[in-house]
């Protein structure tokens, strides 16, 4: 018994003082390890006569119990203990101020893209996309745009050495193929809107080899002259954000629409600089027409059972004439400054500038 109770307070003192986990787990294997005081007793027990054994036996039980809890409890403290010096240490200094992050701006052509298609997706419009590298017949002949014709010359065209079924390959001169692929693959009524890149091997103030364009078709049974002027008119004075700007509509030609009309807005250049909506002068900013019959025939469709409008325009000279972008080489320079003057704020939504209803 006296064995029992001093090695009961000899360990009891040792778990007390102990202050580390190393410590601890030399003190577990001095008293219960294989080699340990309280296991040797155990081993012992063999050799005393039953009835002491039996009483000793019960003591011993009782010994590793206590122990083995007073061990658990201490390992517990020291890694409250452990915890604490690391909160202490690790604590973050919440008063320091975050470091500056840079946050990029949208590129003048990505606000003015989302901006049309914001305005022409209210009325209804859905966005459809084609290729860059176009097959000459998407891009002329089925436009009815034939191999000799005229306008071909017109358009500067890049033609790659690709070719697909014995077939020229282009970097399509316009958006206007993405209308024929739409009309081969859907049913009217059809009214898609098709921003996108353009190629024209020609390089100036207003000039780029890579513009953007968007272009906007309508067919249905009933689609007339005059859907086509209200569409523009509001499309139009909603962009540039006037209830009141002229809109004019000036007779011009295009080999896929019959009538085609270019649309000007009203402005002045007096005094050398350009104001929109005021003043004698006109500004050309798209061009538009009834879809040319011959079109919706090259696409399967019937032209005596359906009819409609369509339109293109750049959309860089768009964003020159809203924002005042004088030089178009500009948009491409990726110039720090000149993106930081004219980007915008990610988080805006696209201006739809005072207009009733939008
Ligand atoms: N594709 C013409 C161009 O690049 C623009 C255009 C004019 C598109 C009239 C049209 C349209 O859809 O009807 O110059």
């Amino acid at each position: 018994m006296d064995t029992i109770n001093n090695l009961k307070s000899e360990l009891g003192g040792k778990i007390a003082n102990a202050d580390s986990m190393d410590d601890l787990e030399q003190i577990r294997i001095s008293a219960l390890g294989k080699k340990g005081q309280i296991t040797a007793l155990m081993k012992n027990l063999s050799a005393l006569d039953p009835e002491k054994r039996k009483a000793a036996g019960k003591e011993l039980n009782i010994l590793k119990q206590v122990i083995s809890s007073l061990l658990d409890s201490k390992k517990n403290d020291l890694e409250n203990i452990s915890l604490e010096s690391r909160l202490a240490e690790e604590n973050i200094d919440i008063t320091l101020p975050i470091r500056p992050e840079e946050i990029g701006t949208i590129h003048p052509i990505s606000q003015t893209t989302d901006e049309l298609i914001s305005i022409f997706g209210e009325m209804g419009f859905v966005v459809a996309e084609g290729p860059s590298i176009e097959e000459d017949w998407y891009n002329f002949t089925a436009l009815n745009i034939p191999v000799d014709h005229p306008a071909r010359q017109e358009h500067d065209t890049f033609y790659i050495n690709a070719k697909k079924d014995d077939q020229r390959m282009v970097l399509r001169t316009h958006t206007s193929p993405v209308q024929i692929r739409t009309m081969q693959s859907q049913k009217p009524p059809i009214r898609i809107i098709v921003p996108g890149r353009t190629y024209r091997c020609d390089h100036d103030a207003t000039h780029s080899p890579m513009f953007h364009q968007i272009e906007g078709l309508v067919i249905d049974k009933t689609t007339h002259m005059g859907h086509l002027k209200g569409c523009l008119i509001e499309a139009c004075r909603t962009f540039f954000g006037m209830d009141e700007l002229p809109v004019r509509f000036r007779p011009s030609y295009f080999p896929f629409t019959e009538p085609s009309a270019e649309v000007d807005i009203g402005c002045s250049f007096k005094g050398g600089t350009l104001k929109i909506g005021e003043g004698q002068d006109w500004l050309e900013v798209l061009g538009s027409g009834m879809v040319n019959p011959n079109v919706l025939e090259n696409c399967g469709i019937d032209s005596n059972e359906y009819q409609g409008f369509a339109f293109g325009m750049g959309i860089e000279r768009m964003a020159m004439l809203k924002y005042g972008i004088p030089d178009l080489r500009t948009f491409y320079e990726s110039d720090l400054r000149w993106l930081k003057h004219y980007g915008f704020q990610p988080l805006d939504i696209p201006s739809l500038v005072g207009r009733a209803g939008l």
